[in-house]
């Protein structure tokens, strides 16, 4: 069954809902009038009724109504909307889970159907469609495909095997987090060499931007990149080594690991 045929339900119209709403429009994978939003306050989100958005507090309307159901609530709110949707989910629906920290065999588990479930992790850069989203499915390689395609429209993709997705919430989703922290301090260097602190962003975020280009471009290993602008006894080199004699490679893996150890043990 192609679930794309029908509309989309995208349940918990927060940050991230909307952001995936107005991704699946811009790229033409859905009209507005074919995505259903939800959320309890709903007033917040009548402005995107002039875009053409089904917007509804009912969250059986909209799944009835629908092929494709995205959950988009916070973890501690999915127990009550999994409650709300029971009764309507049938044959006709595929769940697709963008919850942090919930395994596939969790949200199966608060099913009364066999029901296909896609496990999807984005990142914050998806409401400027520069997401990277990791994708995986315990039931089929098939649904994982399809649902690959809503999220290409916001970014990049990859398809995982479930359990690397504690790995791809830190790497992808942190992540956003601890690059930034990296550009703040190149930031800080700028203007103790001169800057005023927004020409130094400037410099410092489109260098970054720049080199995250070349890797996605090329293809090639960073230390390729790297070898280019590393004049032999020249001012790079120096800098490079003296931010490896302070450990930088050590404390990015090291931090890494810290967040990959927490997000195991998170209580929900
Ligand atoms: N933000 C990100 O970049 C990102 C990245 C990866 C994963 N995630 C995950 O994605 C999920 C959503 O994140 P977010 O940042 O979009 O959070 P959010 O802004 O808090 O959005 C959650 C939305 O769910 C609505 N909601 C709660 N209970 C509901 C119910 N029973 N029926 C319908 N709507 C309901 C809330 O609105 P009302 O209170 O008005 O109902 C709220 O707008 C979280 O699990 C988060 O961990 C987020």
């Amino acid at each position: 069954m192609d679930y794309l045929d029908n509309n989309i339900a995208i349940l918990g119209a927060g940050n991230l809902g909307i952001s995936i709403a107005k991704g699946i429009v811009h790229q033409g994978i859905k009209k507005a009038e074919e995505v259903y939003l939800t959320r309890r306050t709903l007033e917040l989100v009548n402005y995107l009724e002039k875009d053409g958005f089904q917007l509804t507090k009912d969250n059986s309307e909209a799944v009835a109504n629908s092929g494709i159901v995205l959950l988009c609530v916070q973890p501690k709110q999915l127990a009550k909307l999994m409650e709300q949707i029971n009764p309507v989910l049938s044959e006709q629906h595929i769940l697709v889970s963008v919850i942090t920290g919930v395994p596939i065999e969790e949200i199966k588990s608060h099913l009364q159907k066999d029901i296909p479930v896609v496990r999807a992790m984005p990142n914050t850069a998806i409401a400027i469609g520069e997401s990277m989203t990791c994708i995986s499915c315990n039931d089929s390689p098939d649904y994982a495909v399809m649902i690959q395609k809503i999220f290409n429209s916001v970014g990049r993709t990859l398809i995982i095997d479930d359990k690397l997705m504690q790995a791809a919430t830190v790497l992808g989703a942190s992540g956003i987090a601890f690059f930034l922290r990296f550009l703040r301090a190149a930031t800080q260097g700028g203007v103790q060499m001169g800057f005023h602190s927004d020409e130094a962003q400037l410099i410092a975020v489109q260098a970054a931007k720049g080199a995250s280009s070349l890797i996605l471009e090329n293809k090639q290993h960073p230390e390729v990149e790297i070898d280019k602008v590393t004049t032999p006894m020249g001012c790079t080199i120096s800098g490079l080594n003296e931010m490896e004699h302070q450990g930088l490679s050590s404390a990015l893996i090291r931090g890494l690991m810290a967040s990959y150890e927490k997000i195991a043990n998170i209580k929900k």
